[in-house]
């Protein structure tokens, strides 16, 4: 008790008696604390030590409510089970509905920036638990968040093994070579982008972090780099084309936005983007290769026409 009587806070002092070493009022939890625990759960309080988690077993700033009882603030009050034994007495939050195992991590977790959009993401609407990626006893013994890039990738192909199969295609990113992970583009928390995808600052595409120099404020954009983003004209998981485009020839890629004169009844409905002049002589070798003379394709500082 000498800690907490250095620490002097009187609304601390209160917390720990209702946290309830002293549990007058029967209808409050009765909570067992983790030494309890260890006297059958040897092993898992011994490995508990290297968890994250046992900063709050010492005591935590933020939850000093918890300190000498960290089993708990996961499985909820012990003391009925710790008397009986009984699986049934305490709370297994692998055996929980979703929502109400998630509701104990969030009591804590709640507040990081990487769950700010929890609520539109996908695992959150699809009953994806935190702990189907979290496994906190499991092997990895210092966090229970995975580290290294395999590891990431790893436990995501373990429900989307047909996404890491599309990095094999000719053009990709090097995912399968573990110089990125899936989370360098989607945050699996959830975001406010569609498809979970993590966004680089305020509200751009995650893309940026690493693409910098497609980043404007350019004088002179090209509206569907902003607009539509950049899966407009890339394929993120690879392709089979060159620069991991949408298309085979760049060539095509712009007529499909920019149909000539000659092509334009073809194109329907209508074209989103301007005719390209006529002086394009589409028959022409010259002109095929758009991105030539229109380098600037992701936008410019001086061309309106990315011609530099
Ligand atoms: C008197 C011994 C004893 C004490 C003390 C004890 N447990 Fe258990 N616990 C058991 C036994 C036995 C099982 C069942 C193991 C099995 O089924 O393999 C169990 C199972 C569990 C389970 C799994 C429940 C399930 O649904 O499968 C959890 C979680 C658990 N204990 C947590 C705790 C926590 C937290 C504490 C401290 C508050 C604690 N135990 C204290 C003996 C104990
Ligand atoms: C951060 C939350 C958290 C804390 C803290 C925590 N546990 Fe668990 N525990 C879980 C989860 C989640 C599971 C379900 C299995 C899984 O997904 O890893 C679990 C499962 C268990 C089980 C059942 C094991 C099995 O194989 O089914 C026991 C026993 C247990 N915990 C005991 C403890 C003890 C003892 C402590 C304290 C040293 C503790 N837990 C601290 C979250 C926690
Ligand atoms: C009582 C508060 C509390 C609860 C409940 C809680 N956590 Fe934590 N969690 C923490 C603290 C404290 C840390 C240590 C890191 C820190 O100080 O932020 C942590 C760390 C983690 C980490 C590791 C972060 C890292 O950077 O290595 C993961 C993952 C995690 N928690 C997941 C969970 C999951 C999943 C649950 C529910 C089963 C859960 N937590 C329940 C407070 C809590
Ligand atoms: C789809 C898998 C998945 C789900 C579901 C998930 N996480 Fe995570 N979580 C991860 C991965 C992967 C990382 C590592 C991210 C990184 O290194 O950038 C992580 C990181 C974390 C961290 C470390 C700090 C941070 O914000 O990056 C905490 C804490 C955490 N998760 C808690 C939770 C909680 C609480 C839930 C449930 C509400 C949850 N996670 C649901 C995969 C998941
Ligand atoms: C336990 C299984 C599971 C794991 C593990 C998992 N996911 Fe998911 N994921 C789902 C389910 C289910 C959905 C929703 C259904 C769907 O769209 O496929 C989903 C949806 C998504 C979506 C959005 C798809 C859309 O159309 O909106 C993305 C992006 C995603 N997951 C990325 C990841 C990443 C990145 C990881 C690894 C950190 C991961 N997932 C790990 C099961 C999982
Ligand atoms: C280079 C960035 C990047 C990486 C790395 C990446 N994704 Fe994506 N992913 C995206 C983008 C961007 C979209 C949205 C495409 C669109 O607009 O339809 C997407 C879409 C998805 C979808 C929705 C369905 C689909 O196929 O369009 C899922 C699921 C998904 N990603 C999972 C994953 C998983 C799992 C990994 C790791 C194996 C991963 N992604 C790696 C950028 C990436
Ligand atoms: C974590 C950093 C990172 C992120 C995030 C990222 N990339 Fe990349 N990208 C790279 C690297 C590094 C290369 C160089 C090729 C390589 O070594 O994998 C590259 C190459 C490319 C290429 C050129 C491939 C070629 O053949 O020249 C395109 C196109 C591309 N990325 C598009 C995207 C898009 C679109 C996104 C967002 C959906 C994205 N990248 C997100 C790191 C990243
Ligand atoms: C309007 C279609 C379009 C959009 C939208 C687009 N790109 Fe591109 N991108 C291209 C074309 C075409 C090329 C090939 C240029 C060439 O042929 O040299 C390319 C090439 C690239 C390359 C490889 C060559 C280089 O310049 O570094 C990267 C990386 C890249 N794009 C990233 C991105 C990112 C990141 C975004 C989103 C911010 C994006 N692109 C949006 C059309 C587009
Ligand atoms: C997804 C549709 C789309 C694709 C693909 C696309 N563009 Fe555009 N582009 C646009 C739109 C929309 C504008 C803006 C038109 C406006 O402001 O009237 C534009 C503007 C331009 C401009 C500026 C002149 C003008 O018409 O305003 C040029 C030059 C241009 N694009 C060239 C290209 C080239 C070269 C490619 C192929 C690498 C390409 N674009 C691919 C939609 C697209
Ligand atoms: C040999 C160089 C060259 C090639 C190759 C080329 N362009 Fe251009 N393009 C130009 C020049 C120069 C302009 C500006 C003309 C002007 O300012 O009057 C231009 C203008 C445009 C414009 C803008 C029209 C407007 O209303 O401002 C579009 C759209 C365009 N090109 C699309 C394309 C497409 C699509 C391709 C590939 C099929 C292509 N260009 C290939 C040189 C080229």
């Amino acid at each position: 008790m000498r800690r907490v009587f250095r620490c002097g806070s009187l609304m601390f002092l209160g917390v720990l008696a209702w946290a309830g070493q002293n549990p007058r009022v029967s209808s409050e939890p009765a909570w067992a604390g983790t030494e309890s625990c260890g006297t059958c759960h040897a092993d898992l309080v011994r490995g508990f030590q290297l968890n994250p988690h046992w900063a709050i077993e010492v005591g935590h700033t933020r939850w000093p409510s918890w300190k000498g009882k960290v089993c708990e603030a996961c499985h909820g009050p012990g003391t009925k089970h710790a008397e009986s034994a009984d699986p049934a007495a305490i709370k297994h939050p692998g055996k929980l509905a979703v929502s109400e195992a998630d509701g104990l991590c969030l009591a804590c977790h709640r507040g990081q920036p990487t769950q700010a959009g929890r609520l539109h993401g996908s695992h959150a609407r699809n009953q994806v638990s935190c702990v189907a990626c979290h496994s906190i006893h499991g092997a990895r013994p210092h966090s229970p968040a995975p580290r290294r890039a395999a590891d990431i990738t790893a436990q995501c192909a373990s429900c989307h093994a047909g996404v890491v199969a599309e990095f094999a295609r000719p053009h990709a990113h090097r995912l399968r070579e573990g110089a990125i992970s899936c989370v360098d583009c989607h945050n699996p928390h959830g975001e406010f982008l569609p498809k979970d995808q993590r966004l680089a600052g305020a509200n751009e595409p995650g893309c940026l972090r690493c693409h910098g120099d497609k980043r404007g404020p350019f004088v002179f954009e090209h509206a569907p780099v902003r607009l539509e983003g950049c899966s407009a004209c890339h394929e993120p998981h690879g392709s089979v084309n060159p620069r991991m485009l949408t298309r085979a020839e760049v060539r095509l890629l712009c007529l499909q936005c920019h149909a000539t004169v000659a092509t334009r009844q073809a194109a329907s409905p209508a074209a989103l983007g301007g005719v390209p002049p006529a002086f394009h002589d589409l028959r022409s070798a010259r002109f095929r290769n758009c991105t030539l003379c229109h380098q600037k394709i992701h936008g410019s500082q001086v061309s309106a026409d990315f011609l530099r």
